[in-house]
C-alpha cells in the first residue's frame, strides 16, 4: 500500500497507545489480523485496492479510555485519528485517506451496546451498533410496540449514520434520526468526556447531523423511541416503462410527499421500471381506501399487502425480494463485498417534468447504467425548521434522489462512474439550485475538498461542498467547530472547517 510521507511520528504514537491500550486490540500492518480488521466493515471494495492510503495502526477499543488514549496520544505525536463505526462511508473516510497521511483509524465495532428503557421510550445506544442491532433491541424490548426513525440498511453504524442525519421509512412520519437524539457523550480534540451540557448548545447542535468526525468521537446516543402499531403494512409494487411507469412516476412526485404521514411509498427506478416500496402504519383494510382515493393511478391492491411487524418491515423492504425474511437477520453485521459503488444525491423541490422522465428512463438503459432511489419528504421531516439541527432538507423539498451505479469488484468501474457524473451533469436544471442540494451522509467528494492553509481546513474553500450538505448550517457548523476543536486536529477531506467568532 501506499506509504505515508512521514512516518517519524509512528512509533512514539504507538509506544504511547501501548501503555494504555492492551497489545491485543492494536494492529499495526506487520500484525497478521490487519488485513481482516481493516476490511472488517468496508462496504466497497473499491477501497481496497493497492493505492489506498491504510493506516498506520487500527485501534479497538473495549472501553472509553481507549478512545481518549488514542485522542491524548495522536495529538501529542501528531497523528491524526479517523474513527469508523460501521464503515458504510461512500468515500470510506472512515478508514482511508486520499491524500498519503500517517493516521490511525479507531474502530468503534467493539462499543456497541443498546440499552432500551420501555417505560421513558427511550435508549441508550453506542455508536459501534448498527441501525439492525439498534432496531432489533427496541422491538424485543418493547413488544413491536416501539422504533426508531432512521435508516433502511441493517449494517450501517449508528456513529456515523445518526451524525449525519439518518433517515428512512418512518420520515414522514417521525422525521429523521438526528430529530430524536437526546443527549450524547463525545471524546473531544483534548481527550474529555462531555455530555449534552458539557459539551454547551452549538456543539450538541451540530452533532446531530453536521457530521461527527469534525468534532470528536461520539462514543453514546440517547435517544427518543416512537410508537408504531404491532402490525404494519407493506408492499412492493413494479410498474414497467410498458405500463406507464412514466406516468406513474410523474404523479408520484405530487402525491408521494403529500399523503398522510403514516404512508411513506419510496420509488426504485431502473432500466424500464419504477418499483414502489411502502410502509403504512396500519392495517391492509385501511390502506386500501387511501391507495384507491389518493393514487389509483398505482393500481395496488390487497394482494400487494404484506402485513407484519414494524421490525420485519425494514428487512422486507430492505431486501425486496418480496419474501418475508427472520427479524433475526437484522443482527447480521456482514456486508457482501462483490461490487464497488459510486453515489451521489439531489433533492427535488419542483416536480419534474413527464417529458424529462421519459428522457430519464433513456439515461438508465444505457450501457453501464445505475439506479435512482427517490425518498418522499413532507410530513414531519419537512416540517422541523431548517435551523433546529444541521440538516437543511426540510420544508419545500418533495423528495431526495440517490444516483447509484454498481460494478463487479475488481474493475476499475471507470464506466459506470463517468455514467453517474454525466446523468448527474444531465439533472442539473431539473433539481434544487443555489446551492444545488446534496445529502451528507451520501458522501460525494465530487461535490469538493477541503483546502488546507497553514495547517487548517479552509472556511472559504469548504463553502463548495459544504453549503450543498447543510444550506445556511454551514458557518454555524464552522463556529461550532472553531469553539472545540480550533487546530482542527479532527480533520478529513469534507470535515468542518474551523472558524473564529466575529469573522
Ligand atoms: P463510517 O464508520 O464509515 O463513518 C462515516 C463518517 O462518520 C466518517 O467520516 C466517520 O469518521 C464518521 N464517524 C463514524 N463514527 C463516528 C463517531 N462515533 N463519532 C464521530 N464521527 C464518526 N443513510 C440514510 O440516511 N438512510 C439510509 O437508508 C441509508 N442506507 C444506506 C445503505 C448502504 C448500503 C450504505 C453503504 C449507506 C447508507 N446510508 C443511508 C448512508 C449512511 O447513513 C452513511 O454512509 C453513514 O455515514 C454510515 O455510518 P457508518 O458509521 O456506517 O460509517
Amino acid at each position: 500500500y501506499a506509504p505515508a510521507p512521514s512516518w517519524a511520528a509512528a512509533g512514539d504514537f504507538l509506544r504511547c497507545l501501548s501503555a494504555s491500550v492492551p497489545s491485543q486490540l492494536l494492529f499495526t500492518p506487520g500484525s497478521p489480523s490487519f488485513s481482516s480488521v481493516l476490511v472488517s466493515s468496508i462496504r466497497n471494495p473499491k477501497f481496497l485496492t493497492p493505492g489506498t492510503v491504510r493506516p498506520l495502526c487500527i485501534v479497538t477499543p473495549i472501553n472509553a479510555s481507549h478512545v481518549q488514549a488514542a485522542v491524548l496520544c495522536g495529538r501529542r505525536h501528531g497523528v491524526r485519528v479517523r474513527v469508523r463505526s460501521g464503515g458504510h462511508d461512500y468515500e470510506g473516510l472512515s478508514f482511508r485517506s486520499v491524500q498519503p497521511e500517517a493516521f490511525a483509524v479507531v474502530d468503534l465495532a467493539n462499543l456497541r451496546s443498546v440499552r432500551v428503557n420501555r417505560a421513558s421510550a427511550t435508549a441508550w445506544v453506542d455508536s459501534g451498533a448498527t441501525v439492525g442491532e439498534l432496531y432489533h433491541a427496541v422491538a424485543k424490548a418493547s413488544g413491536d410496540r416501539l422504533a426508531f426513525p432512521a435508516g433502511l440498511c441493517p449494517t450501517i453504524g449508528i456513529g456515523g449514520h445518526f451524525s449525519g442525519g439518518g433517515f428512512g421509512l418512518l420520515q414522514r412520519k417521525y422525521g429523521i434520526a438526528v430529530d430524536h437524539v437526546i443527549d450524547a457523550v463525545l471524546v473531544d480534540a483534548q481527550g474529555r468526556f462531555l455530555d449534552k451540557k458539557a459539551m454547551g448548545r452549538e456543539v450538541f447542535w451540530a452533532i446531530r447531523g453536521g457530521g461527527g468526525e469534525s468534532f470528536g468521537i461520539v462514543l453514546s446516543w440517547r435517544v427518543r423511541l416512537v410508537p408504531v402499531p404491532p402490525k404494519v403494512t407493506t408492499f412492493i409494487v413494479p410498474v414497467s416503462v410498458n405500463d406507464g411507469a412514466v406516468d406513474v412516476l410523474t404523479k408520484w412526485q405530487e402525491i408521494g410527499p403529500a399523503l398522510p404521514d403514516d404512508l411513506f411509498i419510496r420509488v426504485v427506478v431502473t432500466n424500464g421500471v419504477a418499483t414502489f416500496q411502502s410502509l403504512y402504519l396500519g392495517t391492509c383494510d385501511a390502506l386500501l381506501p387511501v391507495m384507491r382515493g389518493r393514487f389509483p393511478e398505482l393500481r395496488m391492491n390487497r394482494s400487494h399487502c404484506r402485513e407484519m411487524s414494524w421490525a420485519e418491515s425494514v428487512l422486507y423492504i430492505y431486501v425486496g425480494s418480496g419474501k418475508p425474511v427472520p427479524v433475526t437477520d437484522l443482527l447480521n453485521r456482514t456486508t457482501l463485498m462483490d461490487t464497488s459503488n459510486k453515489a451521489t444525491s439531489d433533492y427535488v423541490r419542483q416536480p419534474i417534468g413527464r417529458d424529462v422522465w421519459a428522457e430519464i428512463f433513456t439515461w438508465l438503459d444505457r450501457p453501464n447504467s445505475g439506479l435512482m432511489i427517490l425518498d418522499p419528504y413532507g410530513g414531519e421531516i419537512s416540517a422541523v425548521p431548517e435551523a433546529a439541527t444541521p440538516f437543511p432538507h426540510r420544508g419545500g423539498v418533495l423528495y431526495n434522489i440517490q444516483y447509484m451505479n454498481f460494478w463487479a469488484a475488481g474493475n476499475d468501474g471507470e464506466p459506470n462512474v463517468r455514467w453517474i457524473r454525466d446523468f448527474y451533469a444531465f439533472m442539473a436544471p431539473h433539481v434544487s439550485k443555489n446551492p444545488r442540494e446534496a445529502y451528507f451522509n451520501y458522501r460525494d467528494l465530487d461535490l469538493g475538498r477541503n483546502v488546507v492553509v497553514g495547517n487548517v481546513s479552509s472556511y472559504e474553500a469548504g463553502k463548495v461542498w459544504g453549503e450543498k450538505y447543510f444550506k445556511g448550517n454551514y458557518k454555524r457548523l464552522a463556529l461550532a467547530k472553531g469553539k472545540i476543536d480550533p487546530d482542527d486536529y479532527f480533520r478529513n477531506e469534507q470535515s468542518i472547517p474551523p472558524l473564529a467568532k466575529n469573522k
